[in-house]
């Protein structure tokens, strides 16, 4: 039996102590990275539609496909706390079905789920948290409302905006999550919300006060170099790196210098 690296408690325990990390995994291998550089939390995100399977937005991202991801990620990662993200429509229709699409990946291993949503999805996480599987929120701009939003906006830039903000962060604490994703909000927004509730907010794009800091795998590695939002710092430029290795790659099959007299296996014939 694998030690665990964190825990819920110790998640709760750490704000107002020490910021919180997370990024973004689908697969096994950015998994057991991720472990290895000893992030805090890994999120098998729905935005594995975006930048893993190339849909234009999170809605079309099915159970399936997530659940394979939660699957591979904690093969990867067996020590990290794993949240997997409910897709869209995955818990709307009905409690039961958000009940058991939930436990399927607490069963494929994830520690937690995360949810979309204000007032509207506060009895679903009352009964998840009662069933024993353990909520994130997120709110702010919520990429599964992109068609009744119209575009990825900012949010929390007038008052009654932002007091909606916090009466959602409010009641989503008092719904028994552990913790709350603040995505693209106004930083002085963020901070009110993080000083109001007793749970860690985890942002990204909300600003340097949040209890913890999410950024998706793809954007901080510099993968996904199409379009890089503001919010976003880059730490690497990998798309760079692995199309100038996969040029050399070419170039050497056509030049004759790969494979090398060391890439090879000699026998005698018979
Ligand atoms: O799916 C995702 O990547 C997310 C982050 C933006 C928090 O939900």
């Amino acid at each position: 039996m694998e030690v665990m690296k964190t825990n819920i408690n110790k998640i709760i325990s750490s704000k107002e102590k020490r910021k919180l990390s997370m990024v973004t995994v689908y697969s096994f291998f950015q998994a057991k990275m991720a472990e290895e550089a000893g992030m805090d939390i890994l999120l098998v995100g729905d935005s594995l539609g975006n930048v893993m399977l190339g849909y234009e937005n999170t809605l079309p991202v099915s159970i399936d496909e997530m659940s394979l991801a939660v699957q591979a990620a904690r093969r990867g990662a067996k020590k990290s706390f794993i949240i997997a993200d409910m897709p869209f429509l995955s818990y709307q229709s009905s409690i039961s079905e958000a009940v058991n699409n939930a436990g399927r990946f607490l069963k494929d291993g994830a520690n937690a789920v995360k949810i979309e949503g204000g007032k509207e999805v506060k009895t679903i996480i009352e009964t998840l948290v009662n069933y024993g599987i353990p909520v994130m929120g997120h709110i702010g701009l919520t990429p599964q409302q992109i068609n009744r939003i119209g575009t990825y906006k900012v949010q929390g830039k007038t008052e009654k905006n932002k007091n909606r903000l916090i009466e959602e962060a409010k009641v989503i604490e008092n719904s028994g999550a552990f913790s709350l994703v603040l995505e693209l909000v106004v930083e002085e927004v963020a901070m009110q919300i993080t000083e109001k509730i007793s749970i860690p907010t985890i942002g990204i794009g909300a600003g340097r006060y949040c209890d913890g800091q999410v950024l998706v795998w793809h954007d901080l590695l510099g993968i996904n170099t199409e379009f890089t939002p503001k919010f976003v710092k880059k730490y690497a430029n990998l798309r760079e790196v692995i199309v100038k290795s996969l040029e050399e790659y070419i170039s050497d099959i056509n030049e004759g210098k790969f494979p090398t007299d060391e890439n090879v296996f000699k026998g005698e014939l018979k």
